[in-house]
């Protein structure tokens, strides 16, 4: 049964949920990620974030801890849908470095939405004067940022350019 949205406070919970269940996804999701990847340092960033999403779901159990939060049994569809796509990029049959730039190009999009989601989130704990959650979902906005600058700068430093 979906659950009754009346105030922001509800909007957060929900909002939670589907960000717990989008990172739990993207766990098992990383590990092809990585190995699909030819480039070392592509290869390498995705690992290092496989490790930030496991602080990060981390964090959200705090938070649900904190706010008295079941937050399982949701499924993110976006995430399943963006990580169904990542898996088609990773069957087609490709050069390693058209791979390697199709790799970012779904992980980036990835990383967009988790943008999307945390900000959202950020703003509704500060409107509802959830100071530690707000700071919580702060530092994982953050590092979504840096992972996504750091894929658009292997992209453009010279990923893109090998796969012409
Ligand atoms: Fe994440
Ligand atoms: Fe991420």
């Amino acid at each position: 049964m979906a659950a009754t949205l009346e105030t922001l406070e509800d909007l957060l919970e929900l909002q939670l949920k589907d960000l717990y269940s989008a990172e739990n996804q993207l766990i098992k999701a990383l590990p092809l990620m990585a190995s699909s990847a030819k480039d070392e340092q592509l290869r390498q960033s995705f690992e290092t974030h496989l490790a930030e999403t496991e602080q990060q779901v981390a964090r959200l159990e705090q938070i649900g801890q904190a706010m008295e939060l079941e937050l399982g049994g949701h499924t993110c569809a976006a995430m399943k849908g963006l990580i169904t796509e990542g898996q088609e990029t990773m069957s087609e049959d490709a050069s390693d470095a058209v791979m390697d730039a199709a790799l970012i190009a779904a992980a980036q999009r990835i990383e967009h939405y988790e943008i999307a989601g945390y900000g959202t989130a950020v703003n509704y704990a500060e409107s509802l004067g959830y100071d530690e959650a707000a700071a919580l979902l702060r530092q994982t906005l953050e590092e979504e940022q840096l992972t996504d600058t750091k894929l658009n700068d292997l992209a453009k430093s010279y990923i893109n350019q090998r796969a012409l």
